[in-house]
């Protein structure tokens, strides 16, 4: 069974931002797969380093909406996203100094992170841009 199971409940009704969430849960999918066969920080490193990269263009699409649309959550929003951008960054910068990174636990903390923040922070956004987009 996958590590993280995408349901509708996890839609925001904007097209561009599910599916990149989509592509995030497979990237963490994709990662924990590596993870299982054999959890050697040199399989990870790249992983990590691509999820990172990902999340820059997620985390800028999702600014650009609610720039866009004058969000009024805007800076506690973006405040969310560039606090997970240092902490992963962080523990790529371990990984690349060749400390061990606990594997289990980093998927367990991108999982959980994804799941609330999806869930509460995201949604909420996508209900307001929404709400506007059906006033023009
Ligand atoms: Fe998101
Ligand atoms: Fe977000």
């Amino acid at each position: 069974m996958a590590f993280m199971i995408w349901n509708n409940n996890f839609k925001v009704n904007i097209k561009e931002i599910d599916l990149q969430h989509k592509k995030l849960f497979d990237m963490v999918n994709d990662m924990h797969d590596a993870m299982k066969t054999g959890t050697a920080d040199e399989i990870l490193k790249p992983i990590l380093e691509n999820m990172l990269l990902y999340c820059n263009t997620h985390f800028a699409t999702e600014e650009k909406y609610m720039i866009l649309y004058n969000y009024p959550d805007f800076i506690a929003h973006k405040w969310a996203h560039d606090n997970l951008t240092t902490k992963t960054k962080q523990l790529y910068e371990k990984l690349k100094s060749g400390e061990t990174v606990l594997s289990f636990d980093l998927m367990n903390f991108l999982k959980d992170w994804l799941n609330n923040h999806i869930l509460n922070v995201d949604k909420k956004m996508g209900s307001f841009i929404n709400s506007k987009i059906s006033f023009l």
